[in-house]
């Protein structure tokens, strides 16, 4: 058998392989440059870009929990300005496909970001951010289906030439209202899950440990809810629509990449597991095609939503 074929597709932009990283979870490239080899990622998706550059949130921002942590960075990042100048030139270099996540407070903002990131040549798409649980309005957008779809449709008008993914938050009651909200706005792809709302608490202090009270969970923990929101999501609404799902949430491993596949994503992201394995990304690029090739499947796409049910 020849060699399995890995190429996926989110909308307009081709990818060499299924194996992305999630956003703010490896900068904007260089940062891990030392670490591992970028350049064999299918794609690289940076911090989230807002119109200003941010702080983001007082420490302490970060904990460990068991099977994960929890963060509450609050989308500190360049802006939008550095990004141009600085941060898009060096991801450029790393040699492969280049998601730029974007934020905002405000519609104007998200589109006046994009619109300026659809302009830069060496970003091959856009992933909207509008499910980070870590900024004081940053909720609204994700779990509120009439603005999800305003939202989507106008940065859609301003992204000509680059993919559109959007983001969605496991933090509502029904994910696939927010699925369809983001089709209906034009989206090209759907990456879910952003992170869970947690908290913890110090029992000394009679304190949050997270200095902004509550944080985004991430990590091996939320991986099964992760994996039943993509199975939810592709059965009702993506599969039928035909729009890719890039899933996330907790994959450390080729056999974590391979069930959001079952699931129904078309590619996957390694987030939380880049802080203890920077080349874990690699490690399940190998893994999948070993797999595909001993169990003598010719696409990866062949294992979108394979389950047997
Ligand atoms: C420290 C940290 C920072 C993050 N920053 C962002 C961000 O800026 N934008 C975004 O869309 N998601 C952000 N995320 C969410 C991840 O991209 C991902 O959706 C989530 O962590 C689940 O994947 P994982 O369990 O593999 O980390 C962040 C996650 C972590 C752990």
């Amino acid at each position: 058998m020849s060699a399995p074929d890995l190429s996926i597709r989110l909308g307009p932009a081709e990818i060499k392989n299924p194996v992305m990283t999630a956003s703010g979870t490896c900068g904007y490239g260089p940062e891990y440059g030392p670490y591992t080899d970028l350049s064999m990622l299918g794609a690289f998706t940076t911090k989230s870009v807002t119109l200003k550059p941010r702080k983001g949130n007082a420490p302490q921002r970060i904990v460990e929990t068991p099977g994960g942590m929890l963060n509450a960075i609050g989308l500190a990042n360049v802006g939008i300005d550095e990004f141009e100048r600085v941060k898009a030139p060096e991801a450029a270099k790393i040699g492969t496909t280049i998601f730029a996540n974007v934020a905002g407070h405000s519609i104007q903002e998200y589109v006046a970001v994009c619109e300026r990131i659809d302009a830069i040549d060496a970003i091959s798409g856009i992933e909207l951010n509008v499910s980070c649980p870590n900024v004081s309005d940053g909720l609204t957008f994700g779990t509120d289906a009439r603005l999800l779809a305003e939202v989507t449709a106008e940065c859609r008008k301003v992204i000509k030439r680059g993919a559109l993914i959007v983001k969605l938050s496991p933090n509502v009651t029904d994910i696939t209202e927010m699925a369809r909200a983001a089709i209906d706005g034009g989206a090209d792809a759907l990456s879910m899950i952003n992170t869970l709302l947690g908290m913890k608490i110090d029992i000394n202090k009679r304190r949050p440990v997270i200095a902004n009270r509550t944080g985004g969970l991430s990590g091996p923990c939320i991986r099964p809810v992760a994996i039943h929101l993509v199975n939810k999501v592709y059965n009702n609404v993506a599969k039928t629509a035909g729009i890719p799902i890039v899933g996330m949430g907790g994959i450390t491993n080729w056999q974590d990449a391979i069930e959001f596949f079952l699931a129904g994503a078309t590619a996957v992201s390694v987030g939380t597991a880049l802080f203890t394995h920077p080349d874990a990304p690699m490690r399940i690029i190998a893994g999948i095609e070993d797999f595909l090739r001993k169990n003598g499947v010719a696409s990866v796409r062949d294992l979108v939503g394979a389950l047997n049910e």
